[in-house]
């Protein structure tokens, strides 16, 4: 395949073909999902031996699982005989999976353990080829499972690279710095993935896009300073910011908002039903540990986005999985914490309570509004003739950018550079060669 990338990607606006043309889509397949590190599952979702989930990586069908000698693997959802899908379930636990078309039987380390009337083949049916095929790399920090199938990408760590002091404090503000993945919100939009990639550090839409849920949270709470209300005067001039970190990833820090004491997350916490019961019912058992107690429950305002497709934000996991050009899945994981030194007590199932409505809240009442805007963009785009949409917010402003010791980039909270910086990272990607492999089991 060969495109003018220099001429699709540009400065300060981009082709519609990167979010319409089929062939790029297939493209990204291999170049993005498959030759960069790509998020796969949380080591929570499978804590014991013979635990699985089924995912994709890309659109490629896989299992993630611990194996019987506890050891993590990423294995093509895919028999090797005739190739239909081996596991059928989302989740489980099996020391072996058989096929439901001829019964081959492979253990969870991918090995073919045995077929229906083998004395039916010359082959050796004992060939590594028979064995199913897995991604040769998988490596997970801090419970985030990530796999590759580019023997030549750097290691997880040096990608994520400054990422990793976002995702630490992410984790680290509960005590033990352990999150527990629950089930989802499960949402599908008809439009091409990185639309959603693209809005992830947006600042620029809140106070547009979500006026119905800022004005409902203000009407319920009686306050005018709840959930994103900080978008609604001058953002730009506030302490929070957005920062482009390297490789694809981005992070959006409204923390500098907050006062800096006990309560002070809790205090702009949006409003939900039974909060306020349970937030007198800390005070009056907890006295001064109520604060803190409180805050565990809040929702953590950041935005760390992860390339190309996991965003950690309040509460929440979501992860943007490609369908096909035009067409999505974004899922809301909900988390919860647990007490590792038991420096939580009793506070726990109420904790982790509230923090499942903490989580109902913006999937329901706030990515609507975004899911939308992702459709009405590709519709949108069919305009063939109209051909660029423009990520210049912020561009060629003197001083209003910032480049950092670290090489990262900072910027005020509705710069559009995140943007402008992750996508020359993805035509980096797109025009480089990309080697891939797969391994099997010998
Ligand atoms: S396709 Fe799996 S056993 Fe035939
Ligand atoms: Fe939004």
């Amino acid at each position: 395949m060969s495109y003018d990338w220099e001429g699709l990607v540009q400065e300060d606006r981009v082709h519609r073909a990167l979010y319409t043309d089929p062939a790029i889509f297939n493209a990204e397949m291999t170049k993005i999902f498959g030759g960069t590190w790509v998020y796969i599952a949380h080591e929570s979702e499978i804590p014991n031996v013979n635990d699985y989930v089924t995912r994709k990586l890309g659109l490629r069908p896989v299992i993630v699982l611990r194996d019987s000698n506890n050891i993590l693997r990423v294995l093509y959802n895919r028999c090797t005989h005739r190739g239909t899908t081996l596991c059928r379930h989302e989740k489980g636990n099996a020391r072996a999976f058989q096929c439901p078309y001829h019964g081959w039987n492979f253990l969870n380390s991918g090995k073919l353990r045995g077929v229906p009337w083998a004395d039916g083949y010359s082959a050796d049916i004992k060939d590594e080829k028979f064995n199913l095929a897995q991604a040769p790399r998988v490596e997970s920090y801090r419970g985030f499972i990530f796999a590759t199938l580019n023997l030549e990408a750097p290691g997880l760590l040096n990608w994520l690279g400054p990422m990793t002091k976002p995702i630490d404090e992410w984790l680290d503000r509960n005590p033990g710095g352990k999150i527990v993945v629950c089930e989802a919100n499960r949402f599908k939009y008809k439009g091409n993935w990185k639309l959603a990639y693209d809005n992830s550090s947006d600042g620029y839409h809140v106070i547009y896009s979500h006026r119905s849920l800022l004005e409902m949270e203000s009407r319920l709470s009686d306050e005018a300073n709840k959930g994103m209300a900080y978008y609604k005067n001058s953002p730009d001039s506030l302490a929070m910011y957005v920062q482009y970190m390297g490789n694809g990833h981005h992070f959006k820090d409204k923390r500098p908002n907050l006062q800096a004491r006990p309560g002070g997350l809790w205090a702009i916490e949006s409003t939900h039903p039974g909060k306020e019961y349970a937030e007198a019912e800390f005070r009056r058992k907890y006295g001064e540990r109520a604060d803190s107690l409180l805050d565990l429950a809040g929702s953590e305002p950041v935005n760390i986005n992860i390339f190309p497709n996991l965003s950690l934000l309040g509460n929440h996991i979501q992860v943007f999985q490609p369908i096909s050009v035009n067409e999505t899945d974004a899922v809301w994981y909900g988390t919860r914490i647990e007490d590792v030194n038991g420096d939580i007590g009793d506070a726990l199932g109420t904790i982790n309570a509230l923090r499942m409505r903490t989580q109902e809240g913006f999937p329901n009442f706030g990515e609507v509004d975004d899911l939308a805007n992702f459709e009405q963009i590709q519709v949108g785009l069919q305009c063939e003739e109209d051909e660029w949409i423009y990520m210049n917010r912020g561009h060629g402003i003197p001083d209003r950018v910032k480049t950092n010791a670290d090489g990262t980039i900072t910027a005020p909270a509705t710069d559009e550079v995140f943007m402008r910086e992750y996508i020359k990272e993805w035509k980096r990607l797109m025009k480089g060669p990309t080697p891939l492999s797969i391994k099997r089991e010998p």
